[in-house]
């Protein structure tokens, strides 16, 4: 598979592994069939998903400091688990280096981790699309697969759901805004 005429591959596969790059691609590729599907953009579900990964192969030392930097930093936990701010960072250092303005593809990186309430529809796909494009095995790949084509909140909330539940068997830390996301999504059956 190869992206998609994008401007933004080499920067991306600058910024990663070659597996990494792989898995940007294929996102980028799950997410544009999403948009399309939901009546969405394909360049900017394109865009998010080949950059939504663009910090993640920062160390932790580097994410913290970018972060506390930029005053990105909005809970306590962040700073316990600095991979979780590759997401906000990621966005941070896409409009910077790369000048991306589009609010929604900005979002869509910021919260593509840990998700938050309000995610708009680009946001979700790219949320999705990260769990089921190409090379992902996770458990609910499968049913997410199935249902994100047709509903999207539906499939966010089994995400979520099962995000939450995996965190608390594996005795993890639950960022606020992945409940707060929860909760919202929930209200909005
Ligand atoms: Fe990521």
């Amino acid at each position: 598979m190869n992206a998609i005429g994008s401007p933004y591959t080499v920067a991306a596969s600058r910024r990663m592994t070659p597996e990494r790059y792989e898995h940007v691609l294929a996102v980028a590729a799950c997410a544009a069939e999403l948009a399309e599907l939901h009546g969405g953009d394909r360049r900017e579900a394109e865009t998010a998903g080949l950059l939504h990964d663009y910090a993640r192969e920062l160390a932790a030392e580097e994410l913290l400091q970018i972060a506390e930097s930029r005053g990105l930093i909005r809970y306590e936990l962040e700073r316990r688990v600095p991979v979780l701010l590759h997401g906000p960072v990621g966005a941070i250092l896409v409009r910077s280096e790369l000048g991306v303005e589009s609010l929604s593809v900005l979002r869509a990186i910021e919260t593509h981790t840990v998700a938050a309430p309000g995610m708009d529809q680009l946001a979700k796909i790219i949320y999705l699309a990260d769990l089921i494009a190409e090379g992902r095995n996770c458990p609910i790949a499968k049913k997410l697969r199935m249902v994100a084509p047709d509903d999207l909140d539906q499939a966010l909330r089994l995400a979520l759901a099962f995000s939450i539940r995996y965190l608390l068997k594996t005795g993890k830390l639950i960022h606020p805004q992945t409940v707060a996301a929860w909760n919202y999504f929930l209200d909005k059956r």
